[in-house]
């Protein structure tokens, strides 16, 4: 079923997305961004604004598994593909192990990078279930933390890769 949005400028043209999981239809300008359309559209906020120039990874979601800037990437350009938001990843279950160990290490504190971190670690450990620290820094390389917390964020998808495969933290 699709989810019939209004328009909102005369520019407007519509869009066919799959959003975690689910066809959505949406009309927009053709300029508009997926963060826009995530965000201020769909009610789907938990990707945020930083920079809007691919610099902090605050807005990243999942395109095809890959992580990517929502605040740059155009909706025009994601026919056919499928996006995935970090309220996606909580909704199937698959975030779980990330969530506790990010609970565990207490690897946050005001929580702004957590979402586009977390999504950028999901891939990860999606390709590479038993990341060295180093491929976890590179893994991460694109989402900044402004609060510092790195060291606890290295550690929480450690936790978690360990938890994943069986292994005690
Ligand atoms: S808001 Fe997209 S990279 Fe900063
Ligand atoms: S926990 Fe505050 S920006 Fe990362």
């Amino acid at each position: 079923m699709h989810a019939q949005l209004a328009a909102h400028s005369q520019m407007s043209s519509t869009f066919d997305l799959s959003i975690n999981g689910r066809p959505v239809r949406v009309s927009a300008d053709a300029q508009a961004t997926l963060l826009d359309v995530l965000r201020n559209e769909l009610g789907l906020r938990a990707a945020r604004f930083g920079c809007g120039l691919e610099q902090c990874g605050a807005c990243m979601v999942l395109v095809d598994a890959e992580p990517v800037y929502a605040c740059t990437r155009l909706v025009s350009t994601l026919a056919g593909k499928e996006v995935v938001t970090i309220e996606g990843l909580a909704e199937d279950g698959s975030l779980e192990p990330l969530r506790q160990a990010f609970l565990a290490e207490q690897a946050g504190q005001c929580g702004f990078c957590l979402s586009g971190i977390l999504v950028s670690a999901k891939a990860l450990l999606d390709r590479n279930p038993a990341p060295s620290r180093a491929e976890i820094a590179a893994a991460l390389d694109q989402n900044l933390c402004r609060c510092g917390a790195h060291n606890r964020i290295i550690r929480a998808v450690q936790r978690a890769a360990s938890t994943k495969r069986g292994v005690p933290a």
